[in-house]
């Protein structure tokens, strides 16, 4: 944390403590959201020809074809705090926001702001560093924030919806996994883990600034090194965690996974967290829902981080395996952590 977030702290403001939850760990559960979409699905406003990806899958961002070779990427996300530092919480909420265009293999363009703050119990200076610290990210992406839009509400609440483009035959859906693929995976678990901890007081500072570190961490080299590297699929891990993103590929896809547990990167500190019960409600309802999904032969703690919801999560990749060498030096920290099988399920192997 900075020493802005400390002030704060000394001062008595802590972001997390207007929060009920924390960051894409407050999204709706995969079965929530099913009874929610079912009022979606079949309505006709969510069809069109030139619709390329929609709401009718399971994807990161809709996509719509121009009809001149390019096509609009479009996507939404927002949330209530994740850490204490007014700053650092923006700069998240935006990385977090870009990192859907960035999994379809697009180019952020522009974004609009959306922001939610209780006027009663919050200073409208936090207000100010919130948006400051989002456009600073939005800066550095090279993506213009052309307007937005601004409430009075119960919960502090902040994002984007970010538009990008892409070519219209080059985006990168999650159905493309192929049989025999690499997995790969761009940034460490454990974030969900961390930032529980942090709300409930518990977290050390190393472990919450290398947790921040990776959340405000552009997805951008891993989405641009997809096209190089002839990716076949690619999503963001985010509130349903690696396993329940990865169930949506196999699904999407028609295909299986193996997923090997020891391979998977994972933030320091994280495990010793969740030893000491730093374990996100929205975690909880991940593997419950996918426990049907995994064939598991590791313990319950491994499978838990492996079901950790994210925020601001690194790409999920599935490439050929001759490509992996090239992607893996073209995107630093990135790791194999398991292959797509045939069949269906994912099975978690030491
Ligand atoms: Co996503
Ligand atoms: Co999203």
């Amino acid at each position: 944390m900075s020493g802005q977030g400390y002030l704060l702290w000394v001062t008595g403001v802590r972001l997390t403590e207007y929060s009920h939850g924390a960051g894409c760990a407050c999204k709706l559960g995969p079965d929530e959201l099913s009874v929610v979409m079912s009022a979606v699905q079949d309505h006709a406003s969510t069809s069109h020809p030139d619709l390329l990806v929609g709401v009718r899958g399971s994807d990161d961002a809709g996509v719509y074809d121009l009809g001149d070779g390019r096509a609009l990427v479009q996507t939404v996300d927002i949330f209530t705090p994740v850490v204490d530092d007014p700053g650092d919480w923006g700069r998240i909420a935006a990385a977090n926001a870009l990192s859907d265009v960035y999994a379809m293999g697009g180019t952020p363009l522009t974004a609009l702001q959306y922001l939610a703050w209780p006027r009663d119990t919050l200073d409208f200076d936090t207000a100010r560093e919130v948006v400051g610290g989002g456009l600073d990210v939005m800066s550095e992406a090279g993506c213009t924030v052309l307007g937005g839009h601004s409430i009075d509400g119960p919960e502090p609440t902040y994002g984007f919806a970010v538009t990008g483009m892409v070519g219209a035959g080059s985006y990168l859906p999650n159905s493309r996994a192929e049989e025999g693929d690499t997995l790969i995976l761009t940034k460490p678990l454990g974030v969900g883990i961390i930032t529980t901890a942090i709300k409930r007081g518990k977290c050390p500072p190393d472990v919450a600034r290398r947790a921040v570190e990776t959340m405000t961490t552009l997805n951008d080299v891993a989405g641009r090194s997809l096209a190089p590297a002839r990716a076949h699929a690619a999503t963001d891990v985010t509130g349903f965690g690696l396993l329940g993103h990865l169930r949506e590929m196999c699904l999407a896809s028609g295909v299986g996974a193996i997923v090997s547990a020891t391979d998977v990167p994972v933030l320091e500190g994280a495990e010793e967290l969740l030893g000491l019960g730093m374990w996100a409600g929205g975690s909880q309802r991940n593997l419950k829902s996918i426990l049907d999904f995994v064939e598991s032969e590791v313990g319950e703690d491994e499978l838990r981080v492996l079901a950790d919801a994210q925020t601001s999560g690194g790409l999920l990749v599935a490439l050929a395996r001759d490509s992996v060498e090239e992607y893996i030096h073209l995107v630093p920290g990135s790791a194999v952590i398991g292959s797509i099988t045939d069949g269906a399920g994912i099975r978690v192997t030491p």
